[in-house]
């Protein structure tokens, strides 16, 4: 049997440049909603010599979660998982509030669990690897909102998780509060990471959060033309390193984080963001 690699969001940016990184051990499956653009991924990576497969599927829908974990099977031993499909605060911005942030809570939240859900069953002896963001560090988590999180499979857990989001403040004076639920989401995501630490290891497995800060994929893409077009200027200004990521570089994380002197790591969660934290955080020496 073939180990395969499975890479939700693998129809671009950072799932499609771990998918290409992982493709040169073995077959991957990218799954997404965007067929179109799964279609041409797929087409790209056969004419590079990569054994691709590619299914649409919705990571807020768990039947067809469970139909991709169930087609994944079919095609080897699911060794490593990576989670990267996301939609983000700019995604839904054009939506009504509090559906933009339910938007999110769903894709974010709830797409994160029906991860795990789907393929901590199938995982043997492998990786987890899901994404977060360095905006996680920028929501407000209280100490009730620590307790909810530890209820995800409580009934009403839905309910409470969205009356939480609906009831933060706008952060750094942005109009809608879609982006503080989208920075309360991936702090969840870390969180989720945590509480699933023994469960993984029972199986040999580990689980990892990856928390890029600005990388070069379409979805930077209002943010890099804002302000007049400078943005992207701006979003490289609060990096130590002066410029955003390319998704390579977060690619090369994941498919080192999915090497077996790796499953050490777990539980936890791994930046990359160029020195954002630090700069922004701590004073620096001259
Ligand atoms: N680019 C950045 O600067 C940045 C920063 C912090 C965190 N992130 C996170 O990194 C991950 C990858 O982001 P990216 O920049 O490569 O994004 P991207 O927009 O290039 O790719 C995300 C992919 O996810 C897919 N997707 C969205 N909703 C889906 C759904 N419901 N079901 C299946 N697929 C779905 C999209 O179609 C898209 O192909 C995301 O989790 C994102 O939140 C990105």
């Amino acid at each position: 049997m073939k180990n395969i690699s499975v890479i939700s969001g693998g129809a671009s940016g950072m799932g499609k440049a771990s998918a290409r990184r992982l493709a040169a051990d073995g077959p991957v499956l990218l799954c997404d909603i965007n067929e179109s653009l799964l279609e041409q991924v797929r087409k790209e990576f056969e004419d590079e010599g990569l054994e691709a497969y590619i299914k649409v599927a919705d990571i807020t829908s768990p039947e067809q979660l469970a139909e991709l974990a169930e087609y994944a099977q079919s095609l080897g031993t699911v060794k490593n998982v990576v989670h990267a499909a996301a939609k983000d605060f700019n995604t839904v911005e054009p939506m009504p509030e509090p559906e933009a942030s339910e938007e999110i809570v769903n894709n974010v939240i709830f797409g994160t669990i029906n991860m795990v859900d789907a393929f901590l069953p199938v995982l043997e002896n492998g990786s987890f690897i899901t994404f977060s963001s360095l905006a996680a560090d920028s929501a407000t988590i209280t100490d009730d909102d620590y307790d909810l999180w530890d209820e995800v499979y409580e009934d009403d857990f839905e309910e409470r998780v969205k009356e939480a989001v609906n009831n933060l403040e706008p952060l750094f004076g942005m109009p809608q509060h879609a982006y503080h639920a989208y920075c309360y989401a991936k702090a969840f995501c870390r969180h989720f990471v945590a509480a699933n630490a023994a469960r993984f290891a029972e199986k040999g497995c580990h689980i990892v959060a990856v928390s890029p800060g600005s990388f070069d994929t379409p979805l930077l893409a209002p943010q890099k033309a804002a302000q007049d077009g400078h943005g992207a200027e701006n979003l490289a200004s609060v990096t130590a390193m002066q410029r955003i990521g390319q998704p390579e570089e977060m690619a090369e994380l994941v498919y080192d984080l999915c090497q077996p002197l790796m499953f050490y790591i777990t539980g936890f969660n791994i930046t990359m963001d160029g020195g954002t934290y630090a700069v922004t955080h701590v004073a620096q020496l001259d």
